[in-house]
């Protein structure tokens, strides 16, 4: 076999993380100066099939770890190929997506693997067809947390802009006119999985006050869209103070983050708030051109282990 190269971008959302998992819309685009990459070089006959990533240490043999994430999208992608013996392959996926930082890296990683699996399937010709990766990398974030909405996944595969309602086909959205975001790292590393089973338990306490959160999220998200579909980029600073005021009260930002959000609002950013699960992981910031530089400047400055700038519907 010839080796086989795949890759993914990461991803942020831009409104209605959360409340999407209850069936409200949001939105997320692909974020491509971060990426996961899987290669696939042929390994002796009878060898079997090794998976490793340097970047968590892991180094898993197929056969022998069933329920991980790594193994099971190689599963899943060999099944989906008709591929039903172990292949002889050294399998390696390393990443520039921060881990457990609400950025995809678990859905970028599945996805690579899937491409990568696919291409090299002896029983596959062509090109791997999206909607089968996207079955396969949700199959996987199920393992990562139990009820996924699916935004992940879908904006990873897709790699473009997503309005997203859960049990929906997948939509793209208007951009009327590009725009610039810098997406801050706090450093702190939070399973997008365990966030997601907290808000559902305090749901549980309180259905009525957390519905009527997700509605209001819902709702911004359907003017952030209106906006973005106007070239109105204006209000997308405040509506994303907005949704960053409901995500506090859904209790999933942390110190780090709102200290980091103050830092880019005071430096000039538009509106910021946090991205992906919450509780650690990355912000997001709305800024003019201008404002790029300074705000990145003070967002490190002010502790951010990263920051970058992205621009949206270039
Ligand atoms: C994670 O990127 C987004 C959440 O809404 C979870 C999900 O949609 O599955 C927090």
């Amino acid at each position: 076999m010839r080796a086989t190269k795949a890759t993914a971008p990461g991803k942020v959302i831009l409104f209605g993380e959360h409340a999407v998992v209850y069936g409200r819309p949001a939105i997320a685009v692909p974020v491509t100066k971060v990426q996961a990459t899987a290669t696939i070089e042929a390994a002796a006959p009878g060898s079997g099939c090794a998976i490793s990533a340097p970047d968590i240490g892991a180094r898993i043999r197929l056969l022998s770890a069933p329920d991980d994430p790594l193994a099971t999208a190689v599963r899943l992608a060999l099944e989906a190929a008709g591929v039903d013996s172990e292949p002889d392959w050294n399998i390696s996926v390393t990443s520039t997506i921060p881990i457990a930082g609400g950025m995809g890296s678990g859905a970028a990683v599945s996805t690579v693997l899937a491409r990568a699996v696919l291409s090299s399937a002896p029983t596959f010709d062509g090109c791997p067809d999206a909607e089968t990766v996207n079955r396969i990398v949700y199959a996987v974030e199920e393992i990562h947390h139990a009820t996924p909405s699916g935004i992940d996944n879908t904006v990873v595969v897709y790699e473009q802009p997503v309005w997203f309602v859960r049990g929906s086909p997948p939509e793209t959205f208007d951009i009327a006119k590009p725009f610039l975001l810098v997406i801050a790292d706090t450093g702190i590393a939070s399973p997008t999985g365990q966030v997601v089973a907290d808000v559902r338990a305090a749901r549980q306490k309180d259905a009525a006050r957390f519905d009527s959160i997700f509605d209001a999220i819902g709702a911004i998200a359907e003017e952030a869209r209106r906006a973005i579909a106007a070239g109105r980029l204006e209000v997308l600073g405040v509506l994303m103070r907005e949704n960053q005021q409901l995500l506090r009260q859904l209790d999933v930002s942390a110190q780090s983050l709102e200290r980091l959000i103050e830092i880019a609002e005071g430096a000039g950013a538009a509106g910021a708030k946090l991205s992906g699960g919450g509780r650690g992981g990355n912000l997001i910031a709305m800024v003019e051109p201008e404002k790029v530089d300074p705000v990145r400047e003070a967002l490190l400055a002010g502790g951010a282990a990263n920051a970058l700038v992205t621009e949206v519907g270039a």
